[in-house]
């Protein structure tokens, strides 16, 4: 007997998603500018969104990437050409702009 369409496993790739926060503090620090970056640099496979707050407001602006769970702090737009070339295109994150609040194994 055939398998149903929705018993089988969904063997998409989940989508990569990079979150730049657009709430008060990060705004304040020029994350509307770090999203206009992203933007300006499209990767396929992976969305752009403006998302609100992440509960890191001391250390915006915030950019969050999922589904690999990567939190950087304190983006600047000139952060943005970094992080598309070595984690969005080439697979792997940029510890120097890590959030240490998130990511503390590595600062120890
Ligand atoms: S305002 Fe951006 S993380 Fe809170």
């Amino acid at each position: 007997m055939p398998e149903s369409p929705a018993s089988k496993p969904d063997s998409r790739p989940e989508t990569r998603r990079v979150l730049v926060c657009q709430y008060q503090s990060c705004l304040r620090n020029g994350s509307a500018a770090v999203l206009a970056a992203f933007e300006a640099q499209p990767v396929a496979g992976v969305t752009i969104e403006a998302c609100s707050c992440q509960g890191q407001c001391n250390t915006g602006p915030t950019v969050r990437v999922t589904p690999d769970e990567i939190w950087y702090c304190r983006v600047k737009p000139t952060d943005v050409p970094l992080i598309v070339e070595e984690h969005l295109k080439g697979g792997k994150p940029v510890e120097a702009l890590f959030n240490p609040r998130i990511h503390a194994r590595y600062y120890y």
